[in-house]
């Protein structure tokens, strides 16, 4: 069957195919219908299942007989170690951590933090969260401490699960103190800390309150694992809306592991026993769905990789782990791309290695710009695809289905809706435009298995974000157009959120962050382009009237209050005082003509411009930064 065949199939009876999907699942209760509708617009999937994430990506595999196949290769150039764990082994330490948690009183239903860096133990602490049913929220490495105090009050965890340090080229990244003054600034407070010490920075234990994560599991019986209904949460991923507090992406656990498993062959076509490389990070969707989820529900080996694509220590450091351990996909972000490229344009360092174990480049996070696609075909010669999701959905929207069907590439575009959605273009009234029009891109109620019902704690805010503007539809932020085969074009998003480095930021909460600067009065932040990152941020400030100091020293004071209050991650290093915002006469400040002027791209004056004037300040201002570059 081509994949025509199988979208039909999907459209023809939805139903009937997700249950057949469901019978790849190992269920302790099987599911007796698929979709769940009685709360519409709140669908749920497999709901009266019972079920166990850990069991089917971990014991199942050593119960068929395949203790002894490696589950996950830890490769960290960063610190010139690696490891290799057997799925038994895998097994063994999941269960010895799981019943250290259960020993300390976390039980069904219960929240548990994870704030670590890419080490195998990130792994075995999802998968003993999920062994005993609690809810696990990861937390990436390179946010600051009142970003983990935000997520630590709206998500309430029983415990924390921390690394002492995470690593960064240059520098070692201690987490211990991060984690210490989230748990201050937060008013929620764990009951206990289960610390994994590296020596690279050992931290120092808060008596009573932080365990060590060996120690914590000494002379614990292993915790089996716990079956919970189908649409019990398995975790809760914040993720970047229009505004400084995060969205707490749910997702339910049946839905999660009948998607991620038809994915993995399906879309990546990854059989059991195969070696899947993801290279990001534990912290984003990418990395629960395709470095911890998908790869080990389908008995596969998953590489976690400790490293950056160039630096550690050259441009060659894919090629060399992908020869290495016989990597047979690769999925990773284009900016990975356009950093080896920037360093190694000619690919001599790909020279050094072979990759004839390698089958398929897969891309997603950003958009793919066609010279980092022409650049990888031209250097792999292997199929470069595109595939287009979000934290949302947790899997592919929109791709290439390489375990159906090969489809022609189309440069620009991350090809076409997978089965279980329906995608439209839609205009402003919600009226579905023909073919090559631009517009909001919308997916027709019910979303499918693996995609969020809800957001944690904040369910109206789910219905309002996502469902409100286009009744019927979930509403992908995202705009683009779909041509006539049925190929989508993602042009840009319609809300604050940008995209740095394949990282999901949101301008309005580094808004947030500058408006507590003493000295700011008022500013905007816009995403202009970058070479290298796809997006950068770049603040604009009004100053408070009268302040007549310098505006170097505001500018760097500004950079630092960003770094230190959302992270290094933020990539915030751009920031210019100007005396006035351009607005609409509602007051509504014009971002999106500012970014068109710091790219240098064609803009209308809008109609609705209070001072036209203001456009030409704040163009003279961006010329000052090298804007458009
Ligand atoms: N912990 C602490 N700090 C972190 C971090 C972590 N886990 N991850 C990133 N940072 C820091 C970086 O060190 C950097 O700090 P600096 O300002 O002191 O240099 C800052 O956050 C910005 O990081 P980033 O935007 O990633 O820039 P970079 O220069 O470190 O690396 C790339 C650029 C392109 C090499 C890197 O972003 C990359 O490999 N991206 C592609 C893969 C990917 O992770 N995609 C994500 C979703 S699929
Ligand atoms: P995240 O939730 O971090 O995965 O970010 C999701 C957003 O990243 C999407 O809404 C898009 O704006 C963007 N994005 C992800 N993948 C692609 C892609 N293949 N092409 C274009 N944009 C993408």
């Amino acid at each position: 069957m081509g994949y025509r065949e199988v979208y039909e199939g999907w459209k023809a009876d939805p139903e009937g195919f997700w249950m057949q999907q469901a019978e790849a699942i190992d269920w302790v209760k099987p599911p007796t219908k698929a979709l769940f509708a009685e709360n519409a617009p709140i669908y749920e999937w497999f709901a009266d299942a019972e079920v166990n994430t850990c069991w089917n990506a971990v014991d199942r595999h050593v119960e068929a007989g395949n203790g002894d196949r490696v589950a996950i290769i830890y490769d960290s150039p960063i610190t010139g170690r690696q490891a290799k764990i057997t799925y038994a082994e895998l097994q063994d330490r999941t269960a010895r951590l799981a019943g250290a948690l259960a020993t300390k009183g976390v039980v069904k239903g219960d929240r548990v933090i994870i704030y670590m860096p890419m080490v195998p133990e990130a792994l075995v602490a999802m998968l003993a969260v999920t062994r005993i049913g609690a809810i696990h929220s990861v937390v990436f490495g390179g946010f600051a401490a009142n970003e983990l105090a935000t997520r630590i009050d709206d998500a309430t965890p029983k415990a924390i699960i921390a690394g002492s340090c995470g690593i960064e080229p240059g520098r070692v990244v201690p987490y211990k103190p991060l984690l210490d003054g989230a748990i201050d600034l937060a008013r929620h407070k764990p009951d206990f800390c289960v610390i994994f010490q590296r020596p690279e920075a050992e931290a120092s234990l808060i008596a009573g309150r932080d365990f060590d994560w060996n120690a914590v599991q000494e002379g614990v019986a292993p915790a089996p694992c716990v079956p919970v209904k189908g649409n019990d949460p398995v975790y809760v991923l914040y993720t970047s809306g229009t505004t400084g507090q995060p969205k707490g992406v749910v997702r339910p656990t049946a839905g999660h592991l009948v998607a991620l498993n038809w994915t993995m062959k399906n879309i990546y076509n990854i059989d059991a026993g195969d070696v899947f490389w993801a290279a990001s990070d534990v912290g984003w969707v990418v990395g629960h769905s395709y470095i911890c989820y998908a790869p080990l529900i389908a008995g596969a080996t998953t590489l976690v990789f400790e490293g950056k694509p160039v630096g550690t220590p050259d441009a060659g450091t894919f090629w060399r782990v992908i020869s290495e351990h016989g990597v047979k996909a690769l999925f990773t972000a284009p900016t990975a791309f356009r950093a080896i490229k920037r360093v190694d344009p000619k690919g001599e360092f790909l020279a050094k290695y072979d990759l004839g174990c390698m089958d398929i480049l897969f891309l997603a996070g950003e958009r793919a710009d066609p010279d980092t696609i022409h650049w990888a075909q031209d250097m792999l010669k292997k199929p470069v695809i595109d595939h287009w999701w979000q934290t949302e959905t947790g899997w592919t929207i929109a791709g290439n289905p390489m375990g159906i069907e090969h489809l022609p590439v189309k440069i620009g575009s991350p090809t076409v809706a997978m089965p279980g959605y329906d995608v439209q273009i839609l205009d402003e009234a919600g009226k579905p435009l023909p073919a090559g029009e631009l517009g909001a891109i919308a997916v027709k109620l019910p979303l499918p298995p693996g995609t969020l019902p809800t957001l944690w704690n904040a369910e109206s805010r789910y219905l309002k974000s996502y469902l409100s503007t286009f009744p019927g539809y979930y509403e992908t932020g995202d705009a683009g157009y779909m041509d006539e085969d049925g190929y989508l074009y993602i042009m840009a998003r319609t809300d604050d959120v940008i995209n740095v480095a394949g990282h999901r930021l949101s301008t309005g909460g580094m808004e947030e962050v500058l408006a507590g600067h003493p000295d700011v009065a008022e500013c905007a932040v816009i995403g202009v382009s970058d070479p290298l990152k796809g997006q950068l941020p770049l603040g604009l400030l009004c100053l408070t009237s009268g302040v007549d100091r310098p505006h170097d020293q505001i500018v760097a004071e500004c950079v630092k209050l960003v770094r230190d209050k959302i992270g290094p991650v933020a990539a915030f290093k751009l920031a210019l005082v100007v005396d006035r915002l351009p607005k609409t006469r509602s007051g509504k400040i014009l971002r999106a003509t500012m970014v068109a002027i710091a790219d240098g791209k064609p803009w209308k004056m809008p109609a609705t411009i209070d001072d036209p004037a203001i456009l030409d300040e704040i163009a003279a201002a961006l010329k000052t930064l090298g804007y458009p570059a």
